[in-house]
């Protein structure tokens, strides 16, 4: 069984995801972890953000450390959304989620365009969203809670600028799937999405079944 998580940074689709991969048994793929792994690669080598080749080279990354505790920084939040505009970044990645997602049982995969373009004969799709405001009070909160610096006026306009960068770029830009359920978090905790996206999901693979 496959199951697409998308939606735009802080909407909860991460804690969704890893809860409906838990729910069914099945493993599960942060890909935003690949373009920040991305992103950070770049930075550290002090490559050109404005150079579609250097950082396509950035894209060579071995193995990407989720402990790192510069991956989730503000940062490389904003890089990531900048690097994974050039498209040949985004072909770069393509076939490493492809894989992750054929894998025999299924998988659970959470981004941007994974109902769109990484898998779009999943099994349910979910759109999660969220107000930019609530988004960036979480967003704060889950810095703070990593020792990481948060301003909530700061995060709020990085959130918007993402936003507008995911949703505007040409190659796979975030969108959500014809065949994708919207599930609005806005004024959810995160049990009650977790127990709401499990209820979608069983519903839509009753459906379909049918
Ligand atoms: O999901 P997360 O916020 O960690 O992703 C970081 C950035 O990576 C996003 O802002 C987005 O620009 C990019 N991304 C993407 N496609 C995906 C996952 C993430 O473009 N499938």
């Amino acid at each position: 069984m496959l199951i697409a998580v998308d939606g735009p940074a802080a909407s909860g689709k991460g804690t969704i995801a890893r809860a409906l991969a838990a729910h069914f048994h099945l493993p599960h793929m942060d890909t935003g972890m690949l373009y920040r792994a991305v992103a950070l690669n770049l930075w550290r080598w002090g490559g050109d953000l404005g150079s579609e080749f250097e950082a396509l080279r950035a894209c060579d990354v071995a193995a990407v450390d989720p402990d790192d505790p510069e991956i989730r920084s503000e940062p490389i939040s904003s890089i990531a959304s900048r690097v994974s505009a050039y498209p040949s970044v985004r072909a770069a990645l393509l076939d490493r989620q492809r894989q992750f997602a054929q894998q025999p049982g299924g998988a659970v995969l959470d981004g941007r365009d994974i109902g769109t373009v990484v898998a779009p004969a999943a099994d349910a799709k979910l759109f999660v969203m969220a107000s930019a405001e609530v988004r960036a009070q979480r967003r704060v909160r889950e810095l703070l809670e990593r020792g990481l610096p948060a301003h909530y006026e700061d995060v709020l306009t990085d959130i918007r600028a993402r936003d507008e960068r995911d949703m505007g770029r040409e190659v796979a830009p975030l969108s959500q799937a014809d065949d994708a359920i919207l599930l609005d978090t806005t004024d959810l905790t995160a049990d009650e999405a977790i127990v709401e996206a499990i209820r979608l999901v069983e519903a839509r693979l009753a459906a379909t079944a049918t």
